[in-house]
């Protein structure tokens, strides 16, 4: 059903969604959650999870913006994922549906997937892993990465999954930064119908880095790889072995204990460890899926993100484990070897819920509609988009062509440091195309000026979060003044995510977008520091300045500004070899669109390069207050 509100069209939930929606009332909800957050939370997390021990404090702000949640329970996401459903029916339950790019399909229910993470938890238990060590995890799409990543949690180790798009500097980084012990990878992975080769990639970084003691590397492809003697170790090889043990307890954790960190693009400088615990995250990303996409026993759930950045680790690997759901996951390319290939997938499997990315509904979009039309999409309820604001000619394609005008759409704002959904519909909300709506029960959210007050409807101003949430990130791991400085120093005691946005007549929020100095690639969240330094690392370039440029694909793209070596001289050889550069140092989704040789760049008198201005430039806009430029 659609209508017209104050901001174009509206639709409606059909009465089917909402008769069965897991939550009806919103507004009720959210008052409760806001009158009396702690108390909210305390009665969730007692309903829906299992503890070894309880909490004594709920909420403690006491050392804000420290926060600490469920302080003195003793748990473990892995007893929630995994353990807890082998005393129900659901241990027979199909947990994961795996398809590879090759076609081959493998599943796992709760007890074998179970087992398998017992086995691999051994393994790494026998070279060494204990509690609060760091493991990084660096593969593919396939189904070992979240056995790795649960084994990790099971010992109480932490892990640090380096998404496999990622190359071989971005990668050497994140490993020394983190100081793990042991990498776990694969030979390769499937993309196209071609290899990336991890394992090479993985070696190369490891020449750079001294710290690992161990490789394990799960066989995908086949190719041939190097495996060093003593240090490299198959997979298959390790978890055939007697050691592979299904009997090993699982790790009583403190709720406030580490779980993993995910190095994030930040506002300058070298990326950041967002750092996330087992008890607030589990209690958040759980009931955040439960009820925003409406879980039940007979969906399919397919989050069609990477593993590796935070929408897989809350919404492929945690929480729909934790509510014991069936999930979907595809190792490839979209297109590959036809554009229907999603669709198919959503056919063959029976897929109920698809959660995906604006920029990969426009590439599928492009296609035209014959793609998706030839496959039976019925079984899909609910719909879902992340990652950066999606546009309404998208939405409304994927709502009519996808959705069949009968799945509505959760577009769901959220970030790598909140841990879960922060703004977004539940199925009972009206929808707006291009808005993620209003916060989630108990999540203040508000658009303000620079003095921190409201700014007037349909006005742009900065995003800020009011209230504190059980899955919110921690800290920086080893950084604990940049935490402070980076997210609570500019309106203390709100959390800014370092977003714009929009509040209309109806407080529906509308993101516009980051207003740091992050670039959403196809979704994919970069720094223009860490690009920056990768093409600096060119012997022919000295220094370096990156923007994003809107793009109607991708979001945004990068552009480059380059000043050469004295005596080097610009060229389209070069620049073609800086882009690759880039690719090799970093990864192919940070390679430049474009790379413009110039003979300076503008900066500030302190010496900061003034990205607004490049810009502007590259827009064809008004370059605006040029006051504080140097010369
Ligand atoms: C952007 C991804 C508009 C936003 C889960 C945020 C969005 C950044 C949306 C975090 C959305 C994410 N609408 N923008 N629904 N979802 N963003 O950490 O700029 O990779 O700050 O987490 O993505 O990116 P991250």
């Amino acid at each position: 059903m659609q209508s017209n509100g104050s901001q174009g069209e509206v639709y409606y939930p059909s009465e089917t969604i909402v008769a069965n929606a897991n939550i009806h009332d919103y507004d009720a909800l959210h008052q409760e959650a806001v009158a009396d957050l702690a108390g909210f939370w305390d009665r969730i997390a007692r309903e829906e999870f299992e503890w070894f021990e309880e909490w004594e404090t709920t909420l403690d702000d006491s050392e804000a913006p420290f926060y600490k949640w469920f302080v003195g329970a003793k748990t473990n996401i892995v007893h929630n994922a995994l353990d807890r459903h082998m005393n129900t029916w659901r241990q027979n339950k199909v947990a994961l549906i795996w398809e590879g790019e090759d076609g081959e399909v493998r599943t796992y229910t709760y007890r074998q997937l179970q087992r398998e993470v017992n086995r691999f938890a051994s393994v790494l238990r026998a070279l060494g892993v204990v509690k609060g060590d760091r493991v990084t995890i660096y593969m593919g799409r396939i189904p070992e990465i979240i056995v790795a990543m649960l084994a990790c949690a099971k010992l109480g180790a932490v892990h640090s999954v380096v998404y496999g798009g990622f190359s071989t500097e971005a990668l050497r980084e994140r490993i020394d930064d983190s100081h793990s012990k042991i990498l776990v990878t694969a030979d390769g992975a499937w993309l196209r119908g071609q290899t990336v080769n991890l394992k090479d990639i993985a070696d190369e970084a490891l020449m750079r880095c001294p710290g690992i003691q161990n490789v394990i590397v799960v066989r995908r492809t086949g190719q041939d790889v190097h495996m060093e003697s003593g240090r490299d170790l198959w997979y298959h090889e390790m978890m055939n072995l007697p050691i592979a043990t299904t009997d090993i307890q699982t790790e009583v954790m403190d709720a406030e204990d580490p779980l993993f960190i995910l190095y994030t693009s930040g506002t300058t400088g070298k990326p950041k460890a967002i750092l996330h615990t087992h008890g607030g995250y589990m209690v958040g990303t759980a009931t955040t899926l439960k009820w925003v996409f409406d879980l039940k026993d007979t969906d399919v759930w397919w989050c069609a993100a990477a593993p590796g950045w935070i929408t897989g680790h809350s919404y492929i690997v945690y929480a729909p484990l934790i509510n014991g759901a069936t999930s979907m996951m595809y190792e490839g390319a979209p297109t590959h070897p036809f554009p229907d290939r999603w669709w198919q997938i959503v056919e063959e499997h029976g897929v109920t819920v698809l959660y995906t990315a604006p920029t990969a509904i426009r590439g599928l979009m492009r296609f035209g509609e014959t793609w998706p039309n030839r496959r039976d999409l019925s079984s899909l309820r609910l719909l879902g988009s992340v990652g950066e604001p999606i546009n309404p000619e998208a939405w409304k394609w994927y709502y009519r062509v996808i959705g069949k005008e009968k799945a509505p759409i959760m577009d769901t704002w959220w970030q790598t440091e909140t841990g879960n959904f922060m703004i977004t519909p539940l199925p009972v909300t009206p929808l707006k195309p291009g808005s993620a709506t209003k916060g989630f029960p108990g999540v203040v959210v508000d658009v303000v000026d620079e003095e921190g007050e409201p700014v007037p409807p349909n006005e742009e101003g900065y995003l800020v979060i009011k209230t504190p949430w059980p899955a919110m990130l921690r800290t920086i791991y080893g950084d604990p003044d940049r935490y402070v400085e980076a997210y609570w120093s500019r309106f203390p005691g709100w959390y800014m995510p370092g977003d714009s946005a929009k509040k209309d007549e109806d407080g529906y929020i509308w993101i516009i977008g980051r207003i740091d100095d992050v670039i959403k690639v196809s979704g994919y969240r970069l720094g223009t520091a860490e690009i920056e330094s990768a093409l600096v690392s060119h012997p022919d370039v000295t220094e370096a300045a990156v923007v994003g440029v809107p793009d109607e694909l991708k979001g945004n793209v990068i552009h480059a500004f380059c000043i050469l070596q004295q005596g080097k001289d610009p060229s389209r050889e070069l620049e073609m070899e800086v882009k690759e550069h880039v690719g090799h140092e970093m990864g192919p989704i940070a390679k430049p669109a474009v790379v413009e040789f110039v003979d300076s760049l503008p900066k500030t008198r302190s010496g900061k390069i003034m990205r607004r201005v490049l810009r502007a430039q590259v827009m064809g806009e008004p370059v605006g207050d040029l006051s504080t430029l140097a010369d």
